[in-house]
């Protein structure tokens, strides 16, 4: 088989850049390890930025996003039993995200690859890129029991955190940046209403809590965990009584409790590898970078990549000018690092960091006292919630 770009990994990334590729006339093929169940199967942030809803719209799947996805103007943070607002719309001059799970883009991406007849080859195995640095690139994988390979100008690794796109770039062409933070969450899916129509990230003694949603009767839930605890350790009603210790009164209070329907513990982690590019092999979002969930930066810094990515190879198979291509790794990276400052900070504010002694606790309460105060500190919280400009 033979095709212009040879995309590693069928999640978000690499779908999104497929459809905007494919809407240009540019070729490509998609090689995903997993199922579409598998992949569908998965439970992800739901937070847009702009820039995420602007490259949906582009890439024609942003017809379910404006019927079903909410418009957050705002969000509140909660503080040893206080409220607050933080009016994202008042302090950015009118921008909001849009609440609308990871998932459902996914879905959209996939059923709009089907429509055009986008190749995604799922289930395909060993998937290994080959001649990175040389001019004949090429993928090969296994599917069936039988090997197939796929000819390409350039490679691109869309496949995640535990993708091969990563390790494939010889180990001393690569800088690693990393922290592991010494906690988990525990994150639970239920059909309640949720106890609040926007955002609440909770900081309190005994731990982060978020309360999130999906919809006017799916909510999103999250507790700090340990990391040595398992789903076993939490059964429902422990998990709707910690919630509730970790949320002020009254909104512990209105807590519509029920069944989980998933159930799951993350742990968290910042990373970054630079360059994100290796001869003809481009790396883009989880490939590339992690963050901590705090803040919701995961998808939408994958997108970033993309819209540079596409941009650069438009540039290339429009114009015939590798220019962007050239900087594609320096440009994407200079905005992955500010979502990495930005996710570190909300996790360092809001998370119990019980290593950190009485003097980061301080640290920690003053943080939260300035920023209830001062409006410059809640324009750079709700100016990076909303998403920095590509
Ligand atoms: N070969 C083929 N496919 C692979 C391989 C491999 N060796 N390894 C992983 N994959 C696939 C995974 O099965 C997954 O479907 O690559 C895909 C990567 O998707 P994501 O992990 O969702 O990463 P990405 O598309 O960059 O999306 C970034 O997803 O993880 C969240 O927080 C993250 O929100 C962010 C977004
Ligand atoms: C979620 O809804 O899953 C979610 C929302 C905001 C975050 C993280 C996760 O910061």
């Amino acid at each position: 088989m033979k095709t212009q770009v040879g995309i590693i990994g069928g999640g978000p990334s690499g779908l999104l850049l497929s459809q905007l590729l494919h809407l240009e006339g540019v070729d490509t093929v998609v090689l995903e390890q997993r199922s579409r169940d598998y992949v569908l199967g998965r439970i992800r942030a739901g937070v847009l930025e702009k820039g995420m809803v602007g490259l949906m719209r582009r890439a024609g799947i942003a017809d379910r996003l404006e019927r079903e996805g909410e418009v957050h103007k705002g969000f509140d943070i909660a503080s040893d039993g206080r409220l607050f607002n933080i009016d994202m719309e008042a302090l950015t001059g009118g921008d909001s995200v849009v609440v609308y799970g990871q998932t459902e883009v996914t879905r959209d991406l996939y059923e709009a690859r089907d429509r055009m007849g986008g190749i995604v080859i799922h289930e395909a195995l060993d998937v290994t890129p080959h001649d990175i640095t040389g001019d004949a690139p090429y993928l090969t994988y296994a599917k069936d029991g039988v090997t197939h390979s796929v000819d390409c100008d350039y490679i691109i690794g869309c496949d995640g955190f535990h993708g091969v796109s990563r390790r494939s770039i010889p180990e001393d062409k690569l800088r690693i940046f990393e922290r592991v933070y010494p906690f988990g969450w525990l994150g639970i899916l239920s059909r309640t209403t949720p106890v609040s129509g926007e955002l609440i990230y909770a900081r309190s003694a005994r731990g982060f809590a978020l309360c999130s949603l999906r919809s006017r009767v799916l909510s999103r839930y999250y507790v700090q965990c340990s990391l040595d605890d398992t789903v076993e350790d939490w059964p429902d009603d422990r998990f709707w009584d910690e919630l509730k210790r970790r949320l002020p009164e009254e909104v512990a209070g209105r807590l519509e409790t029920g069944p989980s329907i998933e159930k799951s513990i993350a742990p968290l982690r910042s990373f970054v590898a630079e360059p994100m590019r290796y001869g003809n092999l481009f790396l883009a979002g989880d490939a590339a970078h992690i963050v901590p969930p705090t803040g919701a930066k995961g998808l939408n810094s994958a997108a970033a990549d993309i819209h540079y990515l596409f941009e650069a190879l438009m540039q290339h198979y429009r114009d015939g000018d590798d220019r962007g291509l050239a900087a594609y790794s320096d440009k994407a990276l200079a905005r992955v690092w500010k979502a990495q400052r930005f996710s570190w900070w909300m996790t360092t504010l809001l998370h119990d960091f019980p290593e950190n002694g009485a003097f980061g606790q301080r640290m920690q309460q003053t943080e939260i006292d300035y920023l209830m105060a001062s409006r410059a500190a809640q324009v750079s919280l709700a100016e990076n919630y909303v998403g920095l400009p590509f």
